[in-house]
Formats: C-alpha cells, sequence, structure tokens
C-alpha cells in the first residue's frame, strides 16, 4: 500500500483583509506544498471572535479569505480547505486540552499579553486567553504532522507541543507532537510606517499595510510613503529595518535574493528604489487580486469548495475526536435520533 503523504495544517483569521505578511509569511508558501503533502487549509473564524469584530463582517471576510486563498494558488483539487466553525470538534477538543494547560502558561503568551496591554482584565474576554488551547486543538484534531507558520506564531506552537505531550502522558500516546515547518523567506513582514513592527490586520495605521485586494494606486501610495531611515544606501541592515523590509518584500515577490537587488540599486536614492518596489509589488498582485474578484462572482465555487472541505475535514476530525473522548473517560455517545 502506498504509503500516507505527511498531514501539513495551517490556518489564518478571516479578521479583516489579508495582507502581505500573510501572503509571504504564510499562503504563499503553503502553495509550493500541496503535492508533498495532504494539506488541510483552515479559515478560523472562532479565533477571529476573541478581539470585538462585526458579524456581518466577519461573515463576509471568511468568504473573501477563501477566495483569495484559491486566488494565492491554493488549488482545492490538491487540498482541503475549511471553515473553523463547520467542522465539528475544535472546540469539543480545545475543551480537553485547556483542562490539561496550566493557566500561567497562556498568561504568559506573548500574543496574549500584546492585545491585553492596557486594557483592564473586565475588558478581556477569556477567550482571549484561551485563543492558544484553540490553535492546540486545530492543529491536533487533524494530527498534522508539520505545522507552516510566520515568526509571530511559533510560541503558539510550542505551547501546542507541550500540550500534545501532555496529553499523551497523562492518557496514552495519541497525538504526533506537530513540528514547525520552516519556510525560506517571508517569515516577518514589517509595517511600512514603523518597520520594527509586524504588518498586522489589527495595526490602526493601515497606510503601513498591504492589503492584497488593495488596488495599484494605493499599493503605490502606501510603498512611496514608507518609512526610511536615515542615510542614501539600499542595503540590508540592522540599523536600516525600513530598507530592509522594502528589501526583503522586493525580493520574496521578484525571487531575487536582497544581494542582488542591492547591487542593482547601488549609488540609486530611495525615491527611484521605492518606485521599482512598488511595480514588483503590483505586478505579482494584480493577477491575485483580478482572479479573486473573479472568484467572488462565483459563489457556487465557492461553496463547493467550503462543503467538500468541510466534508473531508470532517471525517478525520471524527477519527481523534472518539479517540480523545474515550480515552478522557468519557461514555460513548447514544445514537441520537433526528
Ligand atoms: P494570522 O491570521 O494572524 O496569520 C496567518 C499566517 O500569516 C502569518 N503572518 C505573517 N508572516 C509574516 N509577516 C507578517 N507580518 C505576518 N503576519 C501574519 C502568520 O504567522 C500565520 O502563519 N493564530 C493564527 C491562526 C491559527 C493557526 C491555527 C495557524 C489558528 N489556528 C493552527 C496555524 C495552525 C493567526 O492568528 O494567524
Amino acid at each position: 500500500m502506498a504509503k500516507e503523504k505527511p498531514v501539513i495544517l495551517t490556518c489564518a483569521q478571516p479578521t479583516g483583509q489579508l495582507h502581505l505578511g500573510n501572503y509571504l509569511g504564510a499562503i504563499k508558501n503553503w502553495a509550493a506544498l500541496l503535492d508533498d503533502y495532504q494539506c488541510y487549509f483552515g479559515i478560523v473564524d472562532l479565533h477571529a471572535i476573541t478581539t470585538p469584530y462585526v458579524p456581518a463582517e466577519l461573515r463576509k471576510n471568511t468568504l473573501t479569505c477563501l477566495a483569495q486563498y484559491i486566488a494565492c494558488g491554493l488549488d482545492p483539487a490538491k487540498c482541503r480547505i475549511f471553515v473553523q466553525s463547520h467542522v465539528i470538534g475544535h472546540t469539543e477538543l480545545a475543551w480537553v486540552l485547556g483542562c490539561l494547560t496550566p493557566m500561567g502558561q497562556l498568561q504568559r503568551m506573548t500574543q496574549f499579553k500584546d492585545k491585553a496591554r492596557g486594557k483592564e482584565s473586565g475588558s478581556i474576554g477569556a477567550g482571549l486567553l484561551y485563543y492558544p488551547v484553540l490553535m492546540a486543538a486545530d492543529i491536533l484534531l487533524y494530527n498534522a504532522d508539520l505545522v507552516p507558520v510566520g515568526d509571530d506564531q511559533k510560541q503558539h506552537l510550542e505551547l501546542t507541543r507541550d500540550i500534545a505531550a501532555k496529553f499523551n502522558n497523562t492518557y496514552s500516546p495519541t497525538f504526533k507532537v506537530p513540528e514547525p515547518y520552516k519556510h525560506g523567506s517571508g517569515g516577518r513582514v514589517m509595517s511600512l510606517q514603523d518597520p520594527t513592527k509586524k504588518m498586522s490586520k489589527s495595526d490602526a495605521n493601515e497606510s503601513g499595510v498591504l492589503f492584497l485586494l488593495d488596488p495599484p494606486n494605493i499599493l503605490r501610495k502606501k510603498i512611496m510613503s514608507a518609512v526610511t531611515d536615515t542615510g542614501k544606501e539600499i542595503v540590508a541592515r540592522e540599523d536600516k529595518p525600513g530598507i530592509s523590509n522594502l528589501l526583503d518584500i522586493m525580493s520574496a515577490v521578484t525571487d531575487r535574493s536582497a544581494g542582488d537587488l542591492e547591487k542593482e540599486f547601488v549609488g540609486q536614492g530611495y525615491a527611484t528604489f521605492k518606485t521599482a518596489v512598488a511595480d514588483a509589488v503590483i505586478a505579482h498582485l494584480e493577477p491575485i487580486r483580478e482572479k479573486c474578484n473573479a472568484l467572488m462572482e462565483d459563489k457556487e465555487t465557492l461553496n463547493k469548495v467550503l462543503q467538500e472541505g468541510a466534508s473531508d475535514a470532517q471525517r478525520r476530525a471524527n477519527r481523534t475526536l472518539s479517540k480523545v473522548y474515550r480515552k478522557a473517560g468519557f461514555m460513548e455517545r447514544p445514537t441520537l435520533e433526528r
């Protein structure tokens, strides 16, 4: 019998629009994995309600996220794409895992501390603290071997590994302890307005964020007004975070090394360089935007992808969840009449 391909699982939140960080740090790289792995790509709407949101926008963003996944190269014929809330098992498994996870470890998560900073504990939903446990459940429900994530999610993946090992030790070996999948580039795309901070959907200053569906004139405007550093050289260096970020971005969208680009721009000014970055980003994103817009007109195809993704994901989730429930000591579920 042919050996089963290793399982890859990864997800993005449909909070607002996807941006260039999500694309270069994540989705672009996922598309290269389709032939060699069994890939599960989730759109995690349950995570998206851990911070204030508007329900109608969430529904719309979930569908747009799907269209963007496909437009970015996630061919639904070669992978499963599903919406987290469509698959029963994510929250159920999260509950069991949460009972094994020390509170202190959740309170130490950098993302929780960042999002909770400056807020009264009374105004933070418990879901924000519990967020990484739900993420662990997403991964372990599919018994994933490998999880490709950008640098900002590494700590959550470490926690997932701890939780998997703890479950295996407390009950009996059940979960594979998932490994991070290392991508070559794009692990950390920074804000154009503050290149010491990652590009983020929740950034209050949208001019630092290049959204995948931004039209060309907006992309150009944002890139031309990107914060640069003192001096005139176009080089990637620690004391030049703005130029380094633009070089990384250009390198990722043109598949050329930063060193190669540095040579090309020796002696040229920031304005010439930024124009070239804008041209390269626009040329790369334009076909994606067009494909996404066309897909948004074809709801039938999008719904079919979600239907197939959910049934496949549900089959795999059921297997894990029934195993976990048995090990946790729950009685077998009675067969219910519909
Ligand atoms: P999210 O939705 O914030 O981001 C989706 C993916 O994009 C990566 N990413 C970045 N990479 C480079 N530079 C950036 N500026 C940047 N911003 C985001 C993220 O690392 C991620 O890979 N908690 C996760 C979603 C999640 C998940 C999971 C991921 C839920 N369950 C299970 C993997 C496995 C998140 O908020 O990603």
